[in-house]
């Protein structure tokens, strides 16, 4: 056994999800970032996906863990890496088991433009902690900390929401801030948001920063409300288990196959609303790093001298510690 793996052994005996994992999971993001920043501006969402999906499973392929994708590419059948399903690590007997939820770049269409909040993202919990979810879409409602327990309902309405938290923060909706992705699905919540006459930031694509916005008081962003894909809800609550909020969701089907899916992975009751501790339970690390600059993180940066600087935050669930890392990367670096 070397060194790194007695490391992570040894941190396994004491702390279930070992804590050496944090600064691991670091380079993984920053190597998806980095591969998918070459192609920012490029108008080709799936060469950029592509090149961080390539470079996100060969990082993790260098850890020892036993780990298993549970929200990844997509099915077997439709993703050549990272598919729902694949194992990844050097998968060592003593190695620990955990599950990843991982998107490699969040914000294809972004990177592929050049735009703000394209993220290099993964959550990891012990196995079984973290929902399988289906590629499909969820209905989303997300606040950051700070707030009673049980303030925001998915089955009440925007304005009932947006009044109950303007409340809580001793004001009116007027100073309310909602976050929405700015889709014609989202057109009758917008007019409500609109009659209330709170502010709304319309974000391109991204939820997955979106609803982190929520959690940062630079962001002036209060709420988080909309659909969007149900595997970046995932990811979104995991980094919400870390550093506090609250966050709601519901899988929206379109059509049978969708149902069909679900059932698949488990899912019984399809009307479900699901709780943080629903969608990642127990301890769990979520890790991050900027592609293109963002409310959260700054994207990738070319120095004169052609090395790269990253910026990640990773956070953990049982100590609340999140850490901003910067990294400075040579010519060759594989991170
Ligand atoms: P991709 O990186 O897969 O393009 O996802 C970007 C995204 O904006 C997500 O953040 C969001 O959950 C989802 O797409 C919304 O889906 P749609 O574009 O179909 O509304």
């Amino acid at each position: 056994m070397d060194k790194t793996e007695a490391t992570a052994n040894i941190s396994d005996a004491q702390d279930n999800l070992a804590r050496v994992l944090v600064l691991e999971m670091v380079r993984v993001t920053e190597a998806a970032a980095i591969a998918a920043s070459k192609l920012i501006g490029r108008g080709d969402e799936k060469a950029a996906d592509a090149a961080a999906v390539e470079a996100m499973r060969a990082a993790l392929n260098k850890l020892y863990i036993n780990g298993t994708v549970v929200i990844g590419e997509g099915e077997r059948d439709e993703a050549p890496m990272l598919y729902i399903g694949e194992e990844v690590g050097l998968r060592t007997a003593k190695a620990p088991k955990i599950d990843i939820a991982l998107d490699p770049l969040e914000g294809t269409t972004i990177t592929a433009k050049a735009g703000p909040n394209a993220l290099a993202v993964l959550a990891i919990a012990e196995k079984g902690n973290l929902l399988n979810a289906p590629d499909v879409y969820m209905q989303k409602l997300a606040i950051g900390p700070g707030y009673p327990e049980g303030l925001i309902d998915l089955d009440a309405s925007a304005t009932d929401n947006v009044k109950a938290l303007a409340k809580a923060k001793g004001t009116g909706p007027e100073n309310i801030i909602v976050s929405v992705l700015d889709r014609p699905r989202h057109a009758s919540v917008i007019s409500e948001l609109r009659a209330l006459g709170c502010g709304i930031m319309l974000i391109p694509d991204g939820d997955v920063a979106g609803v982190i916005a929520t959690t940062d008081p630079d962001t002036n962003v209060d709420m988080y409300m909309g659909s969007g894909g149900a595997p970046e809800g995932v990811l979104a609550a995991a980094a919400l288990r870390c550093v506090g909020g609250q966050f709601q969701g519901r899988l929206l089907f379109r059509n049978d196959d969708e149902r069909g899916r679900a059932r698949r992975w488990g899912i019984e009751d399809l009307d479900r609303v699901y709780h943080l501790n629903d969608l990642a339970k127990g301890d769990c690390i979520f890790a991050a790093t900027g592609v293109t600059d963002g409310s959260l993180l700054k994207g990738v940066k070319r120095l004169r001298d052609g090395r790269l600087t990253t910026e990640t935050v990773v956070m953990r669930a049982s100590s609340g510690t999140v850490r901003w890392v910067k990294g400075e990367h040579g010519l060759d670096s594989s991170v």
